[in-house]
């Protein structure tokens, strides 16, 4: 009997062993070349990143010991971390060969076959689908939303004024939100003034389950709807996908009204309605019924996947980094002084942010130090050549961003802030691929001109209004990388009124 108890529960881990070992020799025969740290039998290196505060700090470390590409196993599976811009491009422009299942299947219960977690025909359909929505018509008329929401950060920002140091994070997370609702869904869910918004909570959850799952062998494994990870992941979509849905039903009551009146779309106040990205997409599913309501939800919850917590990242660094160099944010002022040099109190419009030229390579010295999205996956469908070697199918391969662009074999002296680096001069002869923070190639981000300008817009008033000082007593920022690069202990900012 005492073997019979034995044997059932010994044979799962030996199963596993078996499976391990196999799968590590199958992929090793192709991959013995490519260096990678010291691994434990079993888990890798998995026990290496215990928590997403520890990933990038680790993953450099690697990164340090071989300078260039390298491999690491996270159970039997293994990651090529690809560091090199001739890399990364090799990646990125070949799409046919990848899919682009990023934070594996947690971000496809939320997002199912968005764009951004879609291959094949179904993602060229949609990205040809919803590449009109980005078209420069359409953003200019975003500029007034961006111009609103930004008057009500502003103002919240200026009552915080007076409070001495404060976590700018949540005011600028809590503007890119309504920033998104507005312009994907048209309807806000004013996360300005309801600082306990559900659906924000969930998001943040959402967010932060789908990076811990992605480098943690058991919460990928069978036994993952057993935790209470997975419970909790459960109620958090529910939330978001109810929220999203409920969103739809009421904008296509409307819409459907509005074709059936054949009259313009209108708000309450008679006001021609500004068309949202949902609307865009309910046009097109008029005209084509295998675009289904299902489709759109998918588009919609990317949209506000992708389009919300990485604009807030992006504005909160980019502000800490003008607080705590105040020639830089001379500058930037003074540019401002220039293009509102008519009227200072007037929003800024298309033009204005198209002038704000200096602030630009502010922001893009900001999102090279402070990669938005640090690592980029890919799951290889095929076997690849690559340098004189077969990239074997089922192989996962990490292009790090992150460390490309704070890499100094591209950028002298990559911890320095300096946002001469991308005046015509100085980006002369540097690699295409070496800076890519929107990515690149057929796959790069779709709202990269609407995130510039949304980020111009709220990033000018807030310069306009107020001025940025460093923390006292200083604080050291803990990056920690949840899919999207935060702070684990806030992003501390003084402001004083101008
Ligand atoms: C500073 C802000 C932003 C950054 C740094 C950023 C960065 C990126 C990156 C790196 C990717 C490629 C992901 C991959 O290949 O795995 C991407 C894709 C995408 N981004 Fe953005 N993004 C930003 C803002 C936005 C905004 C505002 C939107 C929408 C309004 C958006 C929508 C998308 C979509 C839909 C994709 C998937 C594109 C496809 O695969 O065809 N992003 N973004």
């Amino acid at each position: 009997m005492l073997t019979v108890i034995l044997l059932v529960i010994l044979s799962p881990l030996i199963g596993w062993v078996i499976y391990w070992y196999y799968k590590v020799h199958y992929f090793e025969k192709y991959l013995h070349k490519i260096p990678g740290p010291k691994r434990l039998p079993l888990t890798g290196n998995a026990l290496d990143i215990p928590s997403t505060l520890t990933m990038l700090p680790v993953l450099m470390d690697y990164y340090k010991q071989f300078r260039t590409n390298f491999k690491i196993y996270i159970g039997a599976q293994p990651y090529l971390f690809l560091t090199e811009p001739k890399d990364l491009e090799f990646v990125m422009i070949r799409r046919l060969y990848w899919r682009n299942p990023i934070y594996t299947s947690s971000s496809q219960r939320w997002l199912g076959f968005g764009l951004l977690t879609s291959g094949g025909n179904q993602w060229r359909k949609h990205r040809k689908i919803i590449t009109p929505a980005f078209h420069f018509q359409i953003l200019e008329e975003f500029i007034e939303v961006f111009n609103s929401q930004a008057d009500v950060l502003v103002k919240k920002l200026k009552e915080e004024s007076k409070k001495g140091t404060i976590d700018i994070y949540p005011f600028i997370a809590r503007c890119t939100l309504d920033i998104i609702c507005e312009t994907a869904m048209g309807t806000s869910v004013n996360a300005q003034d309801d600082y306990d918004s559900e659906y924000v909570k969930c998001v943040n959850i959402l967010l932060e389950i789908a990076m811990l799952r992605s480098f943690s062998p058991i919460l990928r494994s069978v036994l993952y709807p057993f935790t209470s990870m997975c419970r909790r992941e459960n109620s958090a979509l529910k939330v978001v996908h109810d929220y999203t849905k409920s969103v739809i039903a009421s904008r296509k009551q409307q819409f459907l009204s509005d074709a059936d009146r054949n009259v313009e779309s209108s708000d309450s106040l008679g006001r021609k309605r500004r068309r949202a990205f949902l609307d865009v997409l309910l046009e097109y599913s008029k005209t084509d019924p295998s675009f289904t309501e299902d489709h759109i939800r998918e588009e919609v919850d990317t949209f506000m996947f992708e389009g919300h917590d990485t604009t807030a990242t992006s504005i909160t660094f980019a502000l800490q980094a003008i607080a705590r160099h105040p020639e830089i944010q001379k500058k930037v002022y003074e540019e401002l002084q220039t293009v509102f040099a008519d009227d200072p109190n007037r929003k800024a419009t298309y033009r204005d942010l198209q002038e704000m030229k200096y602030l630009e390579m502010v922001i893009k010295e900001s999102l090279r130090i402070y990669t938005t999205v640090p690592l980029l996956g890919r799951r290889i469908e095929k076997d690849v050549e690559w340098n004189g070697m077969t990239l074997p199918k089922g192989l996962m391969i990490t292009m790090f961003v992150y460390c490309a662009q704070n890499s100094d074999s591209t950028f002298k002296d990559p911890a320095v802030f300096d946002p001469g680096r991308f005046n015509a001069e100085n980006s002369k002869g540097r690699h295409p691929y070496a800076y890519v923070p929107f990515s690149a190639g057929a796959r790069n981000c779709i709202g990269q001109k609407f995130a510039m300008f949304e980020m111009k817009a709220t990033m000018s008033s807030i310069l306009r209004n107020l001025e940025l000082l460093p923390p006292v007593p200083d604080h050291k920022i803990a990056l920690k990388n949840d899919g999207v690069l935060k702070s684990d202990n806030g992003v501390l900012i003084r402001l004083k009124m101008r």
